[in-house]
């Protein structure tokens, strides 16, 4: 089984929000071999952590560590009265871990997606990326939107997919510019913020909705809400939650103007919106850091760069850089040696292929 990390194009922040995201499975993944054992025990191997776990299927007790994960899924796999026995599974891969590009998302992704299989329970890839969801939340204590197991399970070779996360209607937008190449850039700072400061985000959007829906009452959610409502009513809001609030609304808006640039063609155009997400989700989000917005501002600054900006729950993991293909060799050796100079870190620059989603690959000869 191999199971795809994501990038995100534009729309941040958005998902928990039920607004528009435009994210692209990849060419990093996580593999996993999963046989049945005869027993009820689930053993797991992690490769890359030379760490090995065990737990009983019935056990459904929350751990520490990358265990949880696959704890979690085997757990909302089991409550809906389906029958799993017990699976050897080694894992493997090369998302980099806390980088921003979902690892965590493709692991439980390509573990239920696996079960799925090996005992025909007959969950939709749709479901599957809602049990992943469930994980997180339940067992890892992130209260995350759905974008990264969405994109997990249902990336396209060459695409990248507008999904509208509140009817979970999606469509395949080719992204096919031979000319131009999709570069991250790995900060290589882990983000140890990101899980407590993505709650209180989520909060602080709940706090806005609620003040809101006093006076509209149809609102459930900030994807409802218009630039105008929410201006007419500054006075009553926290200025942090008007903060949090104006970017959401903005962001959900640049994403449907940055959908119809690439549909035409525009990635002039798309490369602005990227920045300018970028600038809101350091000045009003609050979810960049030093590393990061350094990287976007040195960006701007190498030519045939298109846009770069952020990517992912933010305080750290990568930059995404739309750069032309002449010029990638030139701006992968300066900015990185302008980040190691100011940082004494070397970034690592991984050049992205969009990808198929989660899928059962045959395990290499030998
Ligand atoms: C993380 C979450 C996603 C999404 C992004 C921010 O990757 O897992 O659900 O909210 O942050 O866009």
């Amino acid at each position: 089984m191999a199971a795809p990390g994501r990038i995100n194009f534009i729309g941040e922040h958005t998902d928990y929000n039920k607004g528009f995201v435009l994210p692209a499975a990849v060419d990093k993944r996580i593999y996993a071999a999963i046989a049945k054992n005869g027993t009820g025990t689930i053993n797991v191997f992690a490769q890359q952590l030379n760490e090995s776990s065990s737990f009983s299927i019935f056990d459904g007790r929350r751990r520490s560590g990358w265990i949880n994960y696959l704890i979690g899924v085997t757990h909302f796999l089991q409550q809906t009265g389906d029958t799993i026995e017990g699976v050897d599974v080694l894992i493997d891969g090369d998302i980099p871990v806390g980088a921003g590009m979902s690892s965590s998302a493709a692991l439980c992704s390509g573990y239920g997606f696996a079960l799925n299989e090996l005992f025909g329970l007959d969950f939709s890839r749709m479901e599957l990326a809602f049990i992943g969801q469930k994980t997180e939340h339940e067992f890892v204590g992130v209260k995350c939107g759905i974008m990264d197991q969405f994109a997990s399970l249902h990336g396209k070779k060459g695409h990248a997919i507008k999904l509208d996360c509140r009817s979970m209607d999606y469509e395949y937008v080719p992204f096919d510019f031979d000319d131009y190449r999709i570069v991250l850039i790995n900060t290589m700072v882990s983000h140890s913020l990101a899980s407590t400061e993505y709650n209180v985000r989520r909060q602080q959007c709940e706090d806005g909705v609620a003040l809101l829906q006093k006076y509209y009452p149809d609102i459930k959610s900030l994807r409802d809400v218009s630039y105008e409502q929410l201006t007419r009513h500054w006075k009553e809001f926290n200025a942090t939650v008007y903060d949090r609030c104006t970017f959401v609304v903005n962001e959900n808006q640049r994403l449907l103007a940055a959908c119809d640039a690439l549909r035409h063609n525009d990635l002039a155009g798309f490369g602005e919106m990227m920045y300018a997400t970028h600038k809101g989700l350091s000045k009003r989000y609050e979810v960049s850091c030093r590393e990061l917005d350094f990287l976007v501002e040195k960006a701007k600054t190498i030519p045939g760069v298109m846009g770069a900006r952020m990517m992912g729950g933010g305080f750290g993991g990568c930059t995404i850089n739309i750069v032309e293909q002449s010029a990638v060799e030139r701006f992968g050796n300066e900015i990185a040696a302008a980040y190691k100079k100011e940082f004494a870190v070397a970034p690592e620059l991984y050049d992205m292929q969009l990808e198929d989603g989660v899928k059962i690959v045959s395990a290499p000869a030998g």
